[in-house]
């Protein structure tokens, strides 16, 4: 389903050639659980990022049902990252000043326009599915760091995406909060979401479908 073919990537800062990703394949089955493991700075949210668009490589492709993502109309590329791919990381990134479920609304949210109702239900729906149905009128600083990561997670969800990319999503967590979020991510492989998560905790990611190990900007 997603497909990465000899992907290259090269930062230039401060006089200085990083060579972040040097010739990166990975294929990823529809409905798969990926887990991506190596050491700091080998690459790996580098990759990550440009799997899910985020970060354009210099050169290799991203095949998405055999489209290639790095050659797409600006149009079609909003397009599958509002609806296809979905993103959580580390920090989850809520707006402090807004709800728990105006977090989760915030992809239906476009200028003034007031959300419909059906979205306000899919997000209440998503909410009840990460286990806060009744966090939904609380600021995200009310809210635990694993009840935080939930919404983003619930954010995540409400655009019934195809694809989900993680990149340390329990980085931030104790270690029983971030086995409630791998038991989550692993509920929701099982209702048939692509995962493709990033961390460096080897027990996680021994709960993926699939280990894939990354050194020096490789796979290895
Ligand atoms: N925006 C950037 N500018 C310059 N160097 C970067 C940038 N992002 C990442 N790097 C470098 O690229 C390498 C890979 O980084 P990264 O993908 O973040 O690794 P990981 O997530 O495995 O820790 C590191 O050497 C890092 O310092
Ligand atoms: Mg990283």
């Amino acid at each position: 389903m997603l497909e990465a073919k000899n992907i290259t990537k090269t930062f230039h800062s401060e006089g200085l050639d990083t060579y972040a990703l040097t010739g990166v394949d990975l294929a990823v089955e529809s409905g798969e659980f990926v887990s991506i493991v190596g050491r700091s700075g080998s690459g790996k949210t580098t990759f990550l990022n440009v799997l899910s668009t985020l970060l354009l490589p210099d050169s290799g492709e991203i095949l998405y049902k055999g489209e290639d993502v790095t050659s797409m109309t600006a149009s079609r590329l909003n397009e599958l990252r509002q609806k296809d791919f979905a993103v959580v990381f580390q920090f989850h990134y809520l707006l402090p000043y807004l709800s728990a479920l105006e977090n989760v609304l915030l992809p239906y949210m476009k200028g003034v326009a007031p959300v419909s109702k059906e979205a306000r239900l899919r997000a209440e729906q998503c909410l009840e599915r990460v286990g806060l149905a009744d966090k939904g009128a609380k600021l995200p600083g009310h809210l635990s760091g694993g009840e935080q990561q939930r919404v983003a997670i619930a954010r995540a969800l409400v655009k019934e995406s195809s694809v989900l990319f993680a990149d340390e999503p329990t980085g931030n967590l104790d270690k029983g909060t971030g086995e409630s979020i791998m038991n989550l991510l692993a509920d929701l492989k099982n209702e048939g979401l692509s995962i493709v998560m990033v961390t460096h905790d080897n027990e996680y990611a021994a709960m993926a479908d699939r280990l894939v190990s990354m050194a020096d900007g490789k796979v290895v």
